[in-house]
């Protein structure tokens, strides 16, 4: 019948569609839900009038924590299930490089939760800054080194292994010992520590960062200082000492790659729902920062979204990064704009 006909049309348009959310400013502030966020998940997992589920992942610039863990945490908070299939955050594309090295400097995060995260992505030796200062104290003369920090520490014999590269994942706990050690480590001989290369770029290992985000914001009235900060400062004092620009790569939101590595998650994403292994046509990326959700989705041809219930405050759309399918007072808005639109 024509009704039938109607229905089948718009299931084929929702299959060819899905969303991409950001997480922090867009579904919860911290562990606080936005409630718009719930409805609008419970939406898309098939509370509709076509009782079908329609696709999206989750793409956070978010760090410090095991996939597993958070995601059964978002899905508490969001009284929604998701699935670390669904879900990508800062450093989780950074996985493919165990591939490449097998002793890394893991920095950032609290305790030794990043350890954790890099055992998790299958490197070998993992070494996080506090090893190496209670193997010697006089490395970050500003750090005092608790009994705690003994317990935590798998001190090796630095002097004698080769550190392979740095992967910066999380926010740093504490500036000064991590840069004194990351910048060692830079001017060292092929992350030999106590060495010093007599050539600064030929003999220096590479170092990746998990995300580049300026700004964070958090119960602070003024967003506070985030990894691309922390990023900044290092790099200003690599060039001081050495005279020679760091090389780095960054990975997360807006740089290319971790779309890229979005386009696969949603094509096998897309498979697990409908049996049908590929990128629909018509994506839209949610999110609270102009300078990191909207601009990378513009510059991948997404369709962005601007909510207001995180980074962005604006009156209109932001100037230098406007959404291209609007601005919208909240996540529940925005996700139905959307579907209005397709369906
Ligand atoms: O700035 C780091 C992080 O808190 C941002 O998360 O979900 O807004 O990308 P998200
Ligand atoms: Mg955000």
């Amino acid at each position: 019948s024509q009704i039938q006909d109607i229905k089948a049309d718009k299931v084929k348009k929702a299959k060819n569609m899905a969303f991409v959310f950001d997480i922090d400013g867009v579904l919860v502030h911290g562990d606080r839900l936005i409630p718009e966020a719930k409805r609008a998940l419970s939406m898309l997992n098939g509370d509709n009038e076509l009782g079908i589920k329609i696709p999206h992942i989750f793409l956070t610039n978010g760090s410090g924590k095991l996939e597993l863990a958070r995601t059964q945490q978002l899905s508490k908070i969001l009284q929604n299930p998701i699935s670390t299939d669904q879900f990508i955050q800062s450093h989780t594309p950074m996985r493919a490089l165990a591939e490449y090295y097998n002793t890394v400097l893991v920095v950032g995060g609290e305790g030794n939760r990043c350890r954790e995260v890099a055992e998790e992505y299958g490197f070998k030796e993992i070494i996080v800054p506090n090893d190496i200062v209670v193997w010697d104290p006089t490395i970050a003369p500003y750090r005092t080194v608790s009994e705690e920090d003994k317990a935590k520490a798998r001190p090796l014999d630095f002097s004698k292994i080769n550190i392979e590269a740095i992967l910066v994942f999380s926010d740093s706990r504490d500036y000064a010992t991590d840069m004194q050690i990351i910048v060692d480590l830079l001017r060292s001989e092929n992350g030999r520590l106590g060495t010093m290369a007599k050539d600064p770029v030929s003999q220096r290992i590479p170092i990746y960062f998990s995300q580049g985000d300026l700004l964070c914001p958090t119960e602070h009235p003024y967003p506070r200082m985030s990894q691309g900060a922390f990023r900044i400062g290092l790099e200003a004092m690599y060039k001081a000492l050495t005279g020679v620009e760091l090389e780095r790569v960054v990975y997360g939101k807006p740089e290319l790659a971790t779309y890229k590595y979005a386009d696969e998650v949603i094509a096998s994403w897309m498979d697990m729902l409908h049996g049908e292994e590929r990128v629909p046509d018509n994506i839209y990326m949610i999110g609270d920062n102009p300078a990191s959700d909207v601009i990378g989705g513009n510059m991948y041809g997404w369709n962005t979204c601007l909510v207001r219930t995180g980074v962005f405050q604006g009156g209109g759309n932001d100037e230098d990064n406007p959404a291209s399918f609007g601005v919208f007072a909240n996540v529940w808005e925005a996700v139905t704009a959307a579907c209005r639109k397709e369906l």
